[in-house]
């Protein structure tokens, strides 16, 4: 009897947590999940929506900016209070927004532009992480020929890398210290178009480059494979986010710079500004929000999270944040910068 007692208060408690966590559901579409750092910015989110009480449901656009719209009408149709949307196409997207909007349902922009004042824009400054991209490169090599590997032209993420990457390279080329020699997006930022594109790229130029401007790790992934092709790995080569293989590549020296955003305090922070949003809280209320001049004439609630690039001199950082284990850091590195030696 007291066994059987037991049970029914154990049951009621996790009917009552159940039906707690049931009362607000946040749908989250992704756009093209298959890059690694995806999954660690959905565990943050996860951890953070668990502990606000909240449902986690998800989708993957899988690259498809039509699929992204589906995705959203389901989710929306599931019942969900709020929506995190990493945009594939920053513009397409904008019906969703006026279909959440419709529906009272608050939406993120996560990582990327969705130029909708509508939607709270919680992203890191891109801006910034393209000059330190640029200036980690410059740094390395002052001089010669550059190519600029950009990221999707549907994502504004890549065009706000590249203002600040030329903010930082400038000088040098108005006093033509530096020259860009190739420049191109990268579709969908999948690593074998960015292979493609270096690769034609190095043929235009008979191999005469000495320096890659690449806008995140998987990009930098396709550059260095293209160079290593030509025995060129090693010329500097930027990217971004942390990427295990990347960091990897910055011990072994084939890459110069990865500028780290912590996706962990990224996906924690929309979790919890969905929550707040989801409960009734103004978008100008979340906290450390500012406005945002967008470059469509927008201005947005936005939260801006602090980038660090990462490089020979500080790799510690990032093992010392628990990021990577100490042996991916190091794998194959003998002699290398600490903490690879
Ligand atoms: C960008 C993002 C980068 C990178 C890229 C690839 O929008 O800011 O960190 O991961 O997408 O999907």
């Amino acid at each position: 009897m007291r066994k059987a007692l037991a049970f029914a208060a154990a049951a009621a408690a996790s009917f009552t947590t159940a039906a707690l966590a049931q009362d607000i559901t946040v749908g989250v579409s992704w756009s093209n999940f298959q890059e690694e750092r995806w999954k660690t910015d959905e565990a943050a989110m996860k951890a953070a929506l668990e502990a606000g009480g909240a449902a986690y449901i998800s989708t993957d656009a899988q690259s498809s900016a039509a699929k992204q719209l589906a995705d959203i009408e389901s989710l929306m149709a599931q019942g969900v209070d709020a929506l995190i949307v990493l945009a594939q196409d920053g513009e397409a997207i904008i019906p969703a927004i006026q279909a959440a909007a419709d529906e009272g349902i608050p939406v993120i922009a996560y990582d990327r532009l969705i130029e909708d004042p509508r939607a709270f824009y919680l992203t890191f400054d891109n801006v910034e992480v393209g000059r330190m991209q640029a200036r980690a490169v410059f740094e390395a090599q002052p001089s010669g020929n550059y190519v600029m590997i950009k990221g999707s032209a549907q994502d504004a993420n890549a065009d706000f890398l590249r203002g600040g990457q030329q903010e930082v390279l400038q000088a040098a080329i108005d006093s033509g210290a530096i020259t860009i020699v190739g420049e191109a997006y990268t579709d969908g930022w999948l690593p074998a178009n960015a292979q493609r594109n270096m690769e034609q790229i190095l043929t235009a130029n008979n191999n005469d480059v000495d320096a890659v401007v690449a806008s995140n790790d998987g990009t930098a992934g396709g550059v260095v494979a293209a160079l290593t092709a030509q025995g060129m790995e090693g010329i500097p080569v930027s990217g971004q986010d942390g990427d295990h293989a990347a960091l990897n590549r910055v011990a072994l020296g084939t890459q110069t710079v990865s500028v780290w955003k912590d996706a962990r305090e990224l996906g924690k922070a929309a979790g919890e500004i969905a929550v707040a949003l989801a409960g009734g809280t103004a978008m100008a209320d979340v906290e450390g929000s500012i406005m945002f001049d967008t470059p469509g004439g927008n201005s947005m609630h936005t939260v801006l999270l602090a980038p660090v690039p990462v490089t020979r001199d500080n790799l510690s950082v990032v093992v010392d944040a628990g990021w990577i284990p100490l042996e991916t850091l190091c794998q194959g590195v003998s002699g290398g910068p600490a903490p690879c030696n």
